[in-house]
């Protein structure tokens, strides 16, 4: 596969981004690389401490400057936070040399998916399945900036990656 374009996953958090984007890299021999993973490395700090000492605006600041220098190679597959898109400037980068894909998950699969989870800020509420729904509406027209959407409440990981790789080929030669 040439690597002269991005594959960009966004989508609500729980939805499989960092899973099913290994798997997809692996498939098409690009490059794996997860923004709030990278965040963690460069900053030295986990999310959800950038958050509990700076607050969400700051980390919003930090994902942008992450998400700019990430997109200056290509080759690669990029899981994003699930906030990533709540900035014209990230969905602009990202659109530059990528192609975009959005993960799809009922409130309830994401909710079971999340629930153990100690390391979503944003999910650390008295009633996370009430947020989840609130974050999922205000939320959906940024994701609905996707080239691709694929709902993975009835697919397994490996059908999800397989439809990536499928339609990456197929929309990629439509924007050549
Ligand atoms: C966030 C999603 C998280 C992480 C941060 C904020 C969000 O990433 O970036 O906690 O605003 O939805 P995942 O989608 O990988 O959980």
């Amino acid at each position: 596969m040439e690597r002269d374009k991005n594959i960009v996953l966004i989508g609500f958090m729980g939805t499989g981004k960092t899973t099913v984007g290994k798997i997809v890299a692996q498939k098409i021999g690009f490059d794996f690389i997860d923004v709030d993973e990278t965040i963690e490395r460069l900053t030295g700090m986990k999310i959800s401490d950038i958050f509990s000492k700076f607050g969400e605006a700051r980390f919003r600041d930090i994902e942008t400057e992450i998400i700019k220098l990430i997109t200056k190679k290509t080759g690669q597959v990029i899981a994003t936070g699930g906030g990533a898109v709540l900035r014209d400037e990230n969905i602009q980068a990202l659109k530059k040399n990528g192609i975009i894909f959005c993960l799809e998950a009922s409130e309830e699969v994401i909710f079971e998916r999340v629930k153990e989870s100690t390391d979503r800020p944003l999910l650390k509420v008295e009633k996370p399945l009430e947020r989840i729904r609130e974050l999922l509406c205000q939320r959906k027209s940024r994701y609905g900036l996707s080239d691709f959407v694929i709902n993975t409440d009835r697919l397994t990981i490996n059908e999800v990656a397989e439809k990536i790789v499928r339609e990456f080929a197929r929309l990629k030669n439509g924007q050549n």
